[in-house]
């Protein structure tokens, strides 16, 4: 069972001299095996939020709890993948995974098993022997979502893991996350700035306020997405035009918009 539970949760920051208020009494539960997505204003928190579950930051007043436990430091139960690939340069993409897998000290034919898989599952086969360099950001990001997954941990949190790919790559990286957590369901929180990303991947949609970030709303996708039967569909354009995510993903624009002052346009999704 690995749950995340945010209670009462706030977070100050020193500035000019002054505390300033971050994070304003977050409550939130992430169920064991669900996909959270966290949609909200720059500046309101998300990024913070996740780091308090990386056990990177700490809250200045409630808790923070995975599976139980209060987080007072990183482990290897929780994986994060960051906008920036975060790959180490000069490891080969093999090594690169590898390098969790013997800090866990799995033996060697037991990693090399692992490698394949997660490889294989993220397109990358071949690629073994490449280094991040002559990789493009795509498959960068590939790389180390392979390597976040491959550590088998309980909770991975995502921290716009696809914002700096082009529009394309970006939905071929959505379809193969889908694909990748209905085989493999883990406690996922995946912070974006994308309401149809928000919405086609996650069972939950928690919205933010804009600074200090409080928990604005939280939107059921999975109840739809069975009822209207997402789940048999992989593909985006296959279900984006469904009147059943239009709707959602209106709903959670606008919700959005309400937080910045109505002074948004249209949206312009995948950015
Ligand atoms: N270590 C820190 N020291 C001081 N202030 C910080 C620190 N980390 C974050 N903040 C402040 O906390 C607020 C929230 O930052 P955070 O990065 O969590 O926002 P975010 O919602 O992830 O924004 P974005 O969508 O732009 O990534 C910001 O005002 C930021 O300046
Ligand atoms: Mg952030």
């Amino acid at each position: 069972m690995s749950d995340i539970q945010f209670t009462g949760a706030s977070r100050t920051f020193k500035r000019d001299g002054h505390d300033l208020l971050v994070l304003d009494s977050i409550d939130f539960h992430v169920n064991d095996q669900e996909f959270v997505a966290i949609v909200g204003p720059s500046g309101c928190g998300k990024t913070t939020c996740m780091r308090m579950v990386a056990g990177l930051e700490f809250p200045t007043s409630g808790t923070v709890k995975v599976a139980n436990k209060i987080v007072t430091q990183p482990g290897p139960d929780r994986a994060v993948v960051f906008q920036q690939f975060a790959l180490f340069p000069w490891k080969t993409v093999y090594e690169n995974i590898e390098f969790g897998l013997r800090a866990k000290g799995l033996k060697q034919a037991r990693r090399k098993e692992i490698i394949a898989h997660y490889l294989k599952i993220m397109n990358l086969t071949g690629c073994e022997n490449s280094y991040p360099h002559q990789l493009s950001g795509g498959m960068q990001q590939r790389v180390a979502i392979a390597r976040a997954y491959a550590l088998d941990p309980s909770v991975l949190l995502m921290d716009e893991p696809f914002g700096a790919l082009d529009a394309q790559t970006r939905v071929v990286m959505q379809e193969e996350l889908v694909k990748l957590a209905r085989v493999n369901p883990r406690t996922v929180l995946f912070i974006t700035h994308s309401v149809e990303e928000s919405v086609f991947l996650a069972d939950r949609v928690i919205v933010m306020t804009k600074s200090p970030g409080s928990i604005k709303e939280t939107v059921d996708i999975k109840t739809i997405r069975h009822h209207e039967n997402w789940d048999s569909h992989s593909k985006i354009e296959e279900v984006m035009d469904l009147e059943s995510f239009v709707h959602l993903r209106t709903h959670i624009w606008k919700s959005l918009r309400e937080e910045h002052g109505g002074e948004v346009d249209a949206p312009t999704d995948g950015a």
